[in-house]
């Protein structure tokens, strides 16, 4: 029986190409999965129709925008994730979500070989493998733009010489990955971190030195999970769809950074996320409001940990449960509603509100009448600074004596 192939589908040039060439190389049957995280652009049944065009035996559409918001995007509101501080994981939040599906596709179609069109100098082929690893390990993996040194030319020159029904010249000096949650664009120019990104690079985001009005938004959360926009309760995707028009509108979450890859490298991309900046900015600033201090000092090292394994892809790992676990509980309080002006590329905090907030405005006022009796500062400072106190006097007395 010929062995069959499901194969992560884009739509572009390169997975396209890949459906008649894994047929030869493999001898086997070619199952293309196309799945929507929100990425836009083509319609999903052009995309069907073009995997089938290239000879795939069957093409599955897979809408999983609602998915991807509320499993994948929102959990990284609760971790606060930026890895490296600055980016929010636009890629690598989907690779475990396209990893389920193609398992499941698999499954269904009886396939026993999986195939994505990753490079081997990046993390999304980590991604990609170490998700199947831990969901089904039996399957086998092959990816031909590293393990056949599958290029471009080559690509090109196949579709061409298969009269694959393609676009060939439609090629973008950039490599672009993008969905709900963002998008990442590199190589080309930006080759050279000296250079500049150009206006044209970006998409999700006007340019946020034009001048415009500013924007005001009320961002409800329930227990860590944004919920209403300005008042109105929305699902996971139209409230992040939104907020990308409107923070996208005011030039809000562009990054253009250097970041260590896993395989070693340092490379260069730029980021837009016009949502999830804006959604991390006030869940931080609740969070700020809701969660007790020491419980909220040892969340921002969870949440660093949860943003490394993820962006390293480890998405299904055990250390990714422990610490969900520990993030769930403190979320249990954040809720409440936070106000922000969206101005000229920033995101704003300008106001906070919560029934379940621990900012107690009779201790926090300095005006007349508050609650907080400052005689007992003076004996919780004298024993907060006792032990800095004795050795500054042990340093003193080792200089004295010379030791
Ligand atoms: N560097 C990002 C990550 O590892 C994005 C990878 C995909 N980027 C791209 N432009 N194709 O998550």
């Amino acid at each position: 029986m010929t062995e069959k192939v499901v194969l992560a589908y884009s739509g572009g040039l390169d997975t396209s190409v890949a459906i008649p060439y894994l047929a030869e190389q493999l001898d086997a049957e070619v199952i293309a999965v196309a799945i929507d995280v929100g990425q836009g652009g083509e319609d999903m049944a052009e995309i069907k129709a073009r995997a089938l065009g290239c000879g795939a035996v069957a093409a599955e559409v897979i809408d999983a925008r609602e998915e991807f918001a509320a499993e994948y995007c929102f959990p990284a509101v609760y971790a606060n994730a930026l890895y490296m501080d600055r980016y929010p994981l636009v890629s690598a939040l989907s690779r475990p979500l396209i990893v389920k599906h193609l398992v499941a596709a698999a499954e269904k179609h009886g396939a026993t070989i999986v195939s994505h069109g990753c490079t081997g100098k990046g993390n999304d082929q980590v991604r990609f493998e170490a998700g199947l690893a831990a969901l089904a390990p039996h399957l086998k993996i092959v990816a031909p733009a590293r393990d056949f040194a599958w290029t471009r030319d080559k690509a090109i020159a196949f579709a061409e010489e298969k009269q694959l029904p393609i676009d060939v010249t439609k090629k973008s000096p950039y490599s672009i990955d993008q969905n709900l949650w963002g998008r990442a664009v590199e190589t080309g120019f930006l080759e050279d971190i000296w250079n500049g990104p150009i206006e044209d690079i970006y998409s999700y985001s006007d340019n946020p030195a034009e001048p415009r009005d500013a924007d005001e938004v009320i961002i409800t959360f329930m227990s860590g999970k944004p919920v209403a926009l300005d008042g109105v309760k929305k699902s996971a995707f139209d409230l992040i769809h939104e907020l990308n028009e409107r923070a996208g509108a005011q030039g809000i979450g562009r990054i253009d950074m250097v970041e260590d890859r896993l395989v070693g490298i340092k490379s260069r991309e730029v980021y837009e996320s016009p949502a999830g900046i804006t959604l991390i900015a006030a869940h931080m600033e609740l969070e700020n409001v809701t969660i007790e201090r020491e419980q909220a000092r040892f969340k921002r090292h969870v949440d660093q940990r949860w943003g490394e394994l993820v962006y390293d892809g480890l998405w299904f790992s055990p250390l990714k449960d422990s610490l969900e676990a520990f993030i769930e509980d403190t979320q249990a309080h954040v809720t409440g509603e936070v106000r922000l002006t969206l101005h000229a590329g920033k995101a704003t905090v300008t106001g906070r509100r919560s029934e379940t907030s621990l900012y107690d405005f009779d201790l926090a006022t300095y005006d007349e009448g508050d609650a907080f009796d400052q005689s007992n500062a003076r004996g919780f400072v004298e024993l907060w600074s006792l032990p800095s106190k004795l050795a500054a006097a042990r340093n003193e007395r080792a200089k004295i004596e010379g030791k």
